[in-house]
């Protein structure tokens, strides 16, 4: 028999799932988590509600846990070209200025569709770019796309939608860029297709930015339609989080409707007709100026290492942390430069070898990546995040069965460490969230 979940037990549940999924349910929104909870409960094998949510809330929730809850307690509402002025923006005024800026010299961009659900967002950044520049392939092109929904990506990266999808876009979105199927379907071109990276990531962990989540560097960010489900709190720290994402001078998008509740401190908001879009930079300007000059990088949060290490010089400490917000600015030849000089002076530093390793792959050079990073693992034979990515870089070229040697390697080191320990050099990963992650790749999802 199936218990009614009591109000107590509510509030402490509706606490639990905002620390961990950021989600916030107020009392008036009781009715969403019990309706949600009574749908979760058989997913978990559970008949009764009561013994579930107790269930849950005993240990720290597994990504699986998430995934369920997730596609429980959140909203999977979107659509093609979604608030229409946003994109028009991008394309008359922020696109050009970017493209400008970066034209002749490394040609990166960068975009992230943050909560991107079933994709229809980040498809629709790959088209508004993909218009925007006839060069496309002289560039390097990065469009990122993310949620917490395991379930949202598989479909995403279908790319197969219903008329639904469509609602309100304009008319030449299916006529140029979709082929139509069966049953009133529509898929997507597979160059546009190939343009968009489908990632989990639940916003309300730490592990962004970071190189290792790619999430690093970026010119734009669409996190639109999340953060109205999220706690005043929560929000706040998501919108840090995504500020230190940025480039200086890069730009974040909210809804209109969370435009209107939040006003992001760190920004400066451009009112661009109708839009607001938030600028990172360190003092307010007029909308689309010229680039803006380097400002100070905020330090990022000290990383808890609980692996001790031989302690380093205090100047090598520091060129590490130099190479690392370089990188983590998108600065990729300053951070090389800087990365070669450690490198030299710190022949038999596996971490030296591990950044210099980052930077490069982030530059495309994937067979350095690949050998600076057997170097780090010679150095230090326990480098449990080289081992992974290392196993990443095989997986991506289609070596699985390398991919596979690399990611054994780290399910054994994973063994010496708790779930909750923070991993060396990993910006934030625990070493349970890693076992999962690579739990899931090895079941085939097309999320990491
Ligand atoms: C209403 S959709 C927004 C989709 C798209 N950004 C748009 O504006 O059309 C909200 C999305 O947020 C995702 N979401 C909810 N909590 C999240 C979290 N903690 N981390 C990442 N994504 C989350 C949901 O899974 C859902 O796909």
């Amino acid at each position: 028999m199936s218990h009614e979940v009591s109000n107590l037990l509510l509030v402490q549940f509706s606490e639990f799932v905002a620390a961990h999924m950021g989600l916030h349910f107020p009392a008036e929104r009781w009715p969403d988590l019990r309706r949600g909870i009574r749908s979760a409960a058989p997913e978990f094998g559970y008949t009764d509600e009561v013994a579930c949510v107790q269930r849950l809330m005993s240990a720290p929730l597994t990504r699986h846990q998430i995934e369920i809850l997730a596609g429980n307690l959140t909203v999977g509402e979107t659509y093609f070209f979604r608030e229409k002025r946003a994109f028009e923006v991008l394309t008359e005024r922020i696109l050009p200025e970017l493209i400008q800026s970066r034209r002749g010299g490394e040609q990166l961009l960068r975009l992230w569709s943050a909560a991107c659900c079933t994709g229809e967002e980040a498809y629709s950044l790959a088209i508004t770019l993909r218009r925007a520049l006839p060069d496309l392939k002289e560039w390097q092109v990065t469009i990122l796309a993310t949620d917490v929904n395991s379930r949202f990506l598989q479909k995403a990266a279908t790319g197969v939608f219903g008329e639904w999808s469509f609602r309100d876009a304009p008319a030449w979105l299916k006529e140029q860029y979709f082929r139509r199927e069966e049953g009133n379907r529509y898929a997507i071109l597979p160059e546009i297709r190939q343009m968009v990276q489908f990632e989990h990531l639940n916003l309300a962990e730490g592990s962004y930015p970071s190189l290792l989540t790619d999430t690093n560097a970026m010119d734009l960010i669409f996190c639109r339609n999340v953060l109205m489900y999220f706690a005043p709190t929560q929000s706040q720290r998501v919108v840090a989080q995504l500020h230190r994402c940025l480039v200086d001078g890069g730009w974040l998008a909210l809804s209109a409707t969370e435009t209107a509740i939040a006003s992001p401190q760190q920004f400066a908001a451009v009112n661009f007709d109708g839009a607001i879009l938030y600028r990172k930079c360190e003092r307010p300007q007029s909308p689309v100026v010229a680039p803006v000059p380097p400002v100070a990088w905020p330090v990022p949060v000290a990383e808890p290492q609980r692996v001790a290490s031989p302690p380093l010089a205090p100047d090598v400490p520091d060129m590490i942390q130099s190479t690392r917000e370089l990188a983590n600015q998108g600065r990729l030849a300053e951070a090389l430069a800087l990365a070669d000089k450690l490198v030299m002076a710190e022949k038999l530093n596996p971490v030296a070898q591990y950044l210099r390793a980052m930077i490069v792959m982030e530059q495309g050079a994937l067979p350095e990546a690949s050998k600076a990073l057997q170097r780090a693992i010679y150095l230090d034979h326990d480098f449990v995040i080289a081992y992974f990515a290392l196993g990443n870089l095989a997986r991506n070229a289609g070596r699985m069965k390398e991919a596979g040697k690399h990611f054994k390697n780290v399910l054994n080191l994973l063994h010496r460490y708790q779930q909750d320990d923070i991993l060396p050099e990993s910006e934030g990963m625990s070493a349970g969230r890693l076992a999962e992650i690579i739990h899931s790749m090895r079941e085939g999802a097309p999320v990491s």
